[in-house]
């Protein structure tokens, strides 16, 4: 039972960490430079394929990384599009590991490699029936009542940062762009943060939905808080991968997730090459900032 004690005040511990990763990352790219970080969730693995030039280095050497026993995770180095992307193939959840700092340490590194932004990818269940399975959308903001957040026992008041304006409205215009270019439409939507791994209770879902949320999800929320700790602009964008507990017919299982992710994956990797492919021209050279 010390596990809530262990995760108060990591900060130190894990940002020397977050420095080890850098070396190690270095010693394999050198003093190539990192645009942006892509969180893939499960089912989106395959968007990893698309990355070209790729080195890759398994979470197993890097400290900090999880993954889950017999789960092959590896950071990916490499381009998308026209950006220089740092794609972690692999995310550890909250519910998972059982600590809500998971992905504390991948998001120092890259925040240290001195990329400006992260899209943080995941899968979620719709809280509103016009909201297909398989739709794309762009987070606009979150509700976390938890009380879980990975920023609690942060050292000389560390955690105490502004959440307005945490999924970076300029990031979302520029990815809605990318997909109307690939005629495809636009979808936006609140998400709010459920721990699981128990799906939400159909009462649960109504209560998403009273407090305006259109999504609920297990994950992207933690990392978006840790993400705006560490200076990162944040791209949220989660696939409905089925509709929320009261409003679908059939039980959910970890399978319909899966199988809805990976018929979503190949539309969310084209969408995100023209995203990236936008933002580099617009930035031209001067990178995000
Ligand atoms: N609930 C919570 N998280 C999810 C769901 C869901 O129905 N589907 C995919 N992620």
């Amino acid at each position: 039972m010390d596990a809530p004690l262990r995760r108060i005040g990591r900060g130190l511990n894990v940002s020397s960490e977050a420095e080890r990763c850098v070396e190690i990352i270095r010693d394999q790219i050198g003093d190539a430079a990192i645009d942006v970080g892509l969180v893939l969730g499960v089912g989106l693995f395959a968007i990893a394929d698309h990355a070209t030039q790729a080195i890759s280095i398994p979470y197993s050497e890097l400290p900090g990384f999880h993954a889950p026993e017999g789960m092959a995770y590896e950071l990916l180095l490499g381009i998308i599009g026209t950006a220089r992307v740092a794609v972690f193939r692999g995310r550890a959840n909250y519910n998972e590991t059982g600590d809500i700092n998971a992905m504390r340490v991948p998001l120092e590194t890259l925040a240290r490699l001195g990329a400006k932004a992260v899209v943080l990818t995941g899968v979620a269940g719709a809280v509103r029936n016009e909201i297909q399975p398989g739709t794309l959308l762009t987070i606009t903001d979150h509700v976390n009542l938890t009380g879980f957040n990975p920023l609690i026992g942060e050292a000389d008041g560390g955690g105490f940062i502004d959440m307005a304006g945490t999924y970076d409205r300029h990031l979302r215009e520029r990815y809605n762009l990318a997909s109307s270019h690939l005629g495809r439409k636009t979808h936006e939507g609140e998400v709010m943060w459920i721990p699981g791994p128990s799906f939400e209770t159909p009462a649960e879902a109504r209560v998403a939905q009273k407090l305006g949320a259109d999504l609920v999800s297990m994950t992207i929320v933690p990392e978006a808080i840790l993400a705006r700790r560490f200076g990162l602009r944040v791209l949220g964008v989660a696939v409905a991968t089925n509709l929320a507990a009261g409003l679908r017919h059939e039980p959910m299982t970890r399978d319909i997730q899966l199988r809805a992710a990976g018929a979503a994956a190949s539309s969310l990797s084209r969408v995100l090459g023209k995203f990236f492919e936008i933002w580099q021209v617009e930035s031209r050279g001067i990178r995000l900032g």
